[in-house]
């Protein structure tokens, strides 16, 4: 049975400030934490055997899913003291590793949400004899990934650093953040210092000759780094167009929570989530957002693809559009807030105080 390593002891800076106080796997997405979603697919392949490489805010992965059982999961977790990197955080846990020195062993990033079919990809690794297969996926806009060509028969040529010209775009392929690597190459990963394996490990395999498969899977796929694509994918889940196991509800247009108390006339749409406890008031409008527990929406607000973090409040007729709200935060009535502006956990924000548009 091929066990699973889940990368998820980064910082996750690019999502603050909802992870000041929360690790991005754990971030709720369609009411769950996030890695509740990847830990159900990994089930669902058939994998039972799932170690965690926990740094940030490590203590609070293990309080919550304790063993895995409630997953059908046997978890185990293993902290770097200090970060280690990609590569050094899956070096760090080889030692609980069950698997032979030619076994397969599944690698994932902990912020990615993905059909991508994973015995497939074990498949794939399998009968082209690779040391490291990886999933590829082709994306519009390249500028932003690394990329990694490939040959006819879909072995990996290069990896190639973010094109910064035209002609550097050689292909559209990007490194999706699922591997599977046999266990002796995670064994020759230096240990007990930092390593990348995307700008490491990676082209120091291609370099001594390694065989490097990757296979395109053009299924859905979303890094979820950043405050955007967190909401993205949370709606997406909640809409049904991300497959999870994990979704507690049945798909639909919105996810209410069992304990949110969302007044009759309020608008909430989109794959919209309001979390535990959380009020949505009269004359709200709440589309493709992620309310979190505790979180107050006042009355005649509007709030379009935003994240509200845990407890906070948006005042009435405020209207958020693509706006991160921090734990805690409260913003006054009649504020504008729009284009990725992030409000930090706590703050205040008085009535009347912030506008993009004029007042008329
Ligand atoms: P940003 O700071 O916003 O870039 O996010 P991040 O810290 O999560 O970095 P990135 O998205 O590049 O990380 C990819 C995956 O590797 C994520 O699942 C991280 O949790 C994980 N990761 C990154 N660095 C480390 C590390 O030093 N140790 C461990 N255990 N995991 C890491």
């Amino acid at each position: 049975m091929t066990e699973a390593i889940l990368l998820v002891g980064g910082k996750g800076t690019r999502l603050r400030p909802l992870t000041v106080h929360t690790p991005k796997p754990m971030v709720p997405a369609a009411g769950v934490p996030f890695l509740t979603h990847q830990l159900a697919r990994a089930r669902a392949a058939g994998i039972e055997h799932i170690v965690l490489a926990t740094s940030y805010l490590a203590e609070v992965f293990e309080p919550y899913f304790g063993d895995g059982s409630a997953l059908g999961l046997h978890l185990e977790y293993v902290t770097e003291e200090e970060p280690l990197g990609t590569g050094g955080a899956i070096r760090n846990v080889a030692s609980k590793l069950h698997s032979a020195p030619d076994d397969p062993v599944l690698i994932f990033n902990g912020d990615i949400l993905t059909g991508l079919d994973i015995e497939a990809l074990v498949g794939t690794h399998r009968t082209t004899g690779a040391d490291v297969s990886l999933h590829l996926t082709r994306v519009e806009d390249p500028r932003a990934f690394g990329l990694v060509p490939t040959d006819a028969d879909g072995r990996v040529t290069a990896f190639l650093e973010k094109p910064q010209t035209p002609e550097e775009i050689v292909t559209d392929q990007i490194n999706a953040g699922a591997y599977v690597f046999n266990r002796s190459v995670i064994d020759s990963i230096p240990a007990g210092r930092p390593v990348s394996v995307e700008r490491e490990t990676f082209p120091g395999l291609l370099a001594s000759g390694a065989h490097l498969q990757g296979m395109v899977d053009s299924t859905y796929w979303l890094d979820l780094g950043t405050p955007q694509a967190f909401v993205r994918g949370s709606a997406d889940l909640v809409l049904g167009r991300a497959p999870s196991p994990a979704v507690p509800g049945r798909c639909g247009d919105r996810l209410i929570l069992d304990s949110a108390d969302v007044a009759p006339d309020a608008k909430v749409t989109g794959g919209s989530v309001i979390g535990a406890g959380a009020r949505v008031e009269p004359g709200a409008r709440v589309d493709g957002s992620t309310v979190l527990d505790g979180a107050v929406i006042e009355a005649g607000a509007d709030v379009r693809d935003s994240l509200i973090g845990a407890g906070a409040h948006v005042g009435a007729r405020t209207v958020l559009a693509g706006a991160v709200i921090g734990d805690g935060a409260r913003i006054g009535a009649d504020n504008e807030l729009r284009d990725g502006v992030r409000v930090w956990c706590g703050a205040v924000l008085p009535d009347g105080a912030v506008r993009f548009s004029s007042d008329q």
